[in-house]
């Protein structure tokens, strides 16, 4: 099979993948292909297909079992995302209690005061950066609280894992992760001086002092840096892109501004039309895996196509339309396995609060006419912009 060469498609694929992934898709459910950073990896672009992989135990996490290396992995400790059952189990089950649908109900009273706070600062000036003004600072702070870590620091650490999620070049996201290491190991150490706390950080260094075989240093430090990662670099996107959607949808946005009944809806067919993850990360194979009448290599590096799945018309009638009334059931913005996103219901609070808070205080909300071309992240990983200007 040939490979198709990504960056051959320039930045038109970077701020509209879709159109891209409709061909490719026509042509077959798997391809093998060259990312902008030069890696050769399988993309399934199907959604069966992406479904299937994301639960499928022959496509390993670990990029050891093929005798691959990751870097975050080696300089910051092995992570949820980088591990199979049984260390993945025991990891999981460590954090899982802290995010259910009922812990992260009782965060409802302040993830509303965050966002009306956010709001009420935004207010008067008419216009605004909505990433820097709410998208950004809300599952910040938010997932800073839960953890435990100082928000004076966020400004750095956020520059750090954007680089990381969505990286410019390979010694650029080189720094950024030896940067945060040490960032990790000075916050924990901090944490370990200033004694028992009552915040998720430090209930999981007391789980590490109590009983050392169940969480060791290198896990305590990749636990923090995955939830501090996945807890605010994906939900910013939620909130921007799907401000954007609406607001490039008047039909859809006057709809939800006359039934707010709609809402919960509108938030996931935002996750499904344009989500925040474009590729789950990355998956090996053990085997030699058929996928459609293609034959994945074992040892292979294979990324999951979530965003391109999820506009695949065979699961999804007319999938380029955005219809927050559609069914949506199925979609793939937060995965599907063992790996299923721990943050969802978080994630989902967050979105519909926010949106919800923005369209009750700003009835003419509208992107800005004068705002130039939209900066789109770079990279498979993630969708979203840098900025986003508003105005109202
Ligand atoms: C709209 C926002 C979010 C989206 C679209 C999203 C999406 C995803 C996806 C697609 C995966 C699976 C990746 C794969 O299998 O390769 C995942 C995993 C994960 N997410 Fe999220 N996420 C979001 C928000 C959050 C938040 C707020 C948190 C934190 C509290 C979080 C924590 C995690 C963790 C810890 C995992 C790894 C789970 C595991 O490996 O068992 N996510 N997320």
């Amino acid at each position: 099979m040939a490979t198709v060469d990504l960056s051959a498609y320039g930045e038109d694929f970077t701020a509209d993948p879709y159109p891209y992934y409709a061909k490719l898709r026509e042509a077959g459910p798997v391809h093998h292909v060259r990312t902008a950073l030069g890696n050769e990896v399988w993309l399934i672009v199907g959604h069966a297909e992406a479904r299937a992989a994301l639960a499928d135990p022959r496509l390993s996490k670990s990029p050891a079992t093929v005798g691959r290396r990751m870097l975050d992995e080696e300089v910051i400790g092995p992570y949820l995302l980088v591990l199979d059952p049984p260390d993945h189990t025991r990891l999981r089950r460590l954090v899982a209690r802290e995010f259910t649908a009922r812990r992260v109900e009782a965060l409802r009273p302040r993830v509303q005061r965050i966002t009306d706070e956010l709001i009420d600062a935004m207010a008067p000036a008419g216009h605004a950066d909505l990433v820097e003004a709410l998208a950004f600072p809300l599952p910040i702070t938010v997932i800073c609280e839960l953890l435990g870590v100082p928000l004076a620091d966020r400004d750095a650490f956020h520059a750090w894992s954007t680089e990381m999620v969505a990286p410019t070049g390979q010694e650029a996201e080189g720094a950024a992760v030896r940067a945060l290491a040490a960032y990790l190991d000075g916050l924990i150490e901090d944490k370990r001086c200033a004694g028992p706390a009552d915040d998720l950080l430090s209930a999981l260094l007391r789980t590490s002092a109590e009983d050392g075989d169940r969480l060791s240093a290198a896990e305590l430090r990749a636990m923090a840096y995955l939830l501090l990662i996945a807890g605010h670099e994906t939900t910013v996107n939620l909130i921007s892109g799907g401000v954007r959607a609406l607001l490039t949808h008047p039909d859809q946005l006057a709809a939800l501004r006359t039934d707010p009944g709609l809402l919960d809806g509108a938030v996931e067919e935002m996750l499904r039309h344009d989500g925040p993850v474009e590729t789950g990360t990355a998956r090996f194979a053990r085997e030699p895996i058929r996928v459609g009448d293609t034959v994945i290599p074992r040892g292979a590096a294979v990324l999951v196509g979530i965003g391109a799945g999820d506009r695949d018309p065979e699961r999804f009638p007319d999938p380029d339309r955005f219809d927050i009334r559609r069914d949506t059931g199925g979609h793939l913005a937060f995965g599907h396995g063992i790996h299923y996103c721990l943050g969802a219901p978080l994630a989902r609070l967050e979105g519909r609060i926010a949106v919800r808070g923005l369209l009750e205080r700003f009835p003419g909300l509208s992107l800005d006419p004068a705002a130039g071309p939209l900066d789109w992240l770079p990279g498979l990983l993630m969708r979203g912009v840098r900025r986003l200007p508003v105005r109202w």
